[in-house]
């Protein structure tokens, strides 16, 4: 992948969701059903979106492919590696040419970029294709759950010790993603602290920080126990808007202290995707970034 793929790498992620006409499998078998994942970005979300991307065309080239046909741009895959750990953070196929061996060979060559970093993990949509070959890449399926809905105000209990964060604090936050999750995302604080508020805990009761999603809730969350993780979670549905519907994705079973806080809140649990961990046992209590993990 190049700089000037970046543009093209939005859209065609913006559109694989909405895929009308999926291509027949090869034994003529019709499509399964799944529910397809939430699409659409408005601009600001774009932007956001084509700067990680060009952050990781700076830090992990070796990671980012794109697959090309005579009618352009059919599918990309971009990964990161960070100290002794791998993750896929974008792997799109485009609609028509979906089913057809395309995203087999760019998660192939997206891999060879994980050579010396032993862990791996990937936020899976529930598409079987992207599962079956996460599965036979050698990474462990984990269901996944989404919280999603307004947040009753007068539910929020009041959090204290919560504060702030800031650039200082990013090497607090790495050590905190190597207790978690075996490494630190380094370069990537940085770059999330641009996008995201950064709310911080680091008492005798133990250390957490969280990033803030453009519309509250939870955008990255690592913490020293479960204890902390719940004050910042909560913190976090305290920038929720009363009229806009929260989604926190990505909880696996080992995040029960999340569950328990959303359930709190009256949030709707349903089942949405995977997370797949190579090599790792689930990082914990840790709420991952999507695009980042
Ligand atoms: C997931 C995605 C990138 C896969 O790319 P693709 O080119 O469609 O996938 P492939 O054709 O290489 O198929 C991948 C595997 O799924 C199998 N497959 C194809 N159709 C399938 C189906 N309906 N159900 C289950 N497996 C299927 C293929 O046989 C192949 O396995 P194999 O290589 O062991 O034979 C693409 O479908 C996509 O963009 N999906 C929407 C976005 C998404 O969910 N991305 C994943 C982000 S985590």
């Amino acid at each position: 992948m190049r700089r000037h793929d970046v543009d093209e790498a939005e859209r065609l992620s913006s559109n694989a969701f909405r895929s009308p006409q999926v291509a027949p499998r090869p034994n003529g078998q019709p499509e399964p059903a799944y529910r397809p994942e939430p699409a659409g970005r408005d601009e600001p979300a774009a932007a956001s979106w084509r700067r990680r991307l060009e952050h990781l065309l700076v830090h992990d080239a070796g990671g980012c492919w794109v697959a090309e046909d005579e009618t352009g741009m059919v599918g990309f895959a971009s990964s990161l590696r960070r100290e002794t750990w791998w993750g896929l953070s974008g792997f799109f196929v485009r609609g028509d040419r979906q089913g057809m061996g395309v995203g087999h060979r760019l998660l192939e060559a997206a891999l060879t970029h994980s050579q010396g970093a032993v862990r791996g993990l990937i936020c899976s949509t529930s598409d079987p294709r992207a599962v079956r070959r996460y599965r036979a890449a050698g990474f462990t399926l984990h269901p996944a759950m989404l919280a999603y809905g307004t947040v009753d105000r007068s539910l929020l209990p009041v959090v204290d010790h919560v504060r702030e964060g800031s650039a200082s604090d990013l090497d607090l936050c790495d050590s905190l993603d190597r207790r978690t999750r075996g490494a630190g995302h380094g370069v990537d604080h940085p770059l999330i602290l641009h996008e995201h508020r950064l709310v911080l805990v680091d008492d005798t009761t133990g250390s957490g920080y969280c990033y803030l999603n453009r519309s509250g809730g939870p955008y990255l969350l690592a913490a020293s126990n479960m204890r902390t993780a719940q004050r910042l979670f909560w913190e976090s549905l305290a920038h929720t808007n009363p009229d806009v519907a929260v989604q926190v994705r990505y909880l696996s079973a080992e995040q029960e202290w999340a569950v328990d806080v959303a359930l709190a809140a009256r949030l709707e649990i349903h089942n949405q995707g995977y997370l797949a961990y190579r090599f790792m046992k689930p990082a914990a209590p840790y709420v991952p970034s999507v695009h980042l993990m």
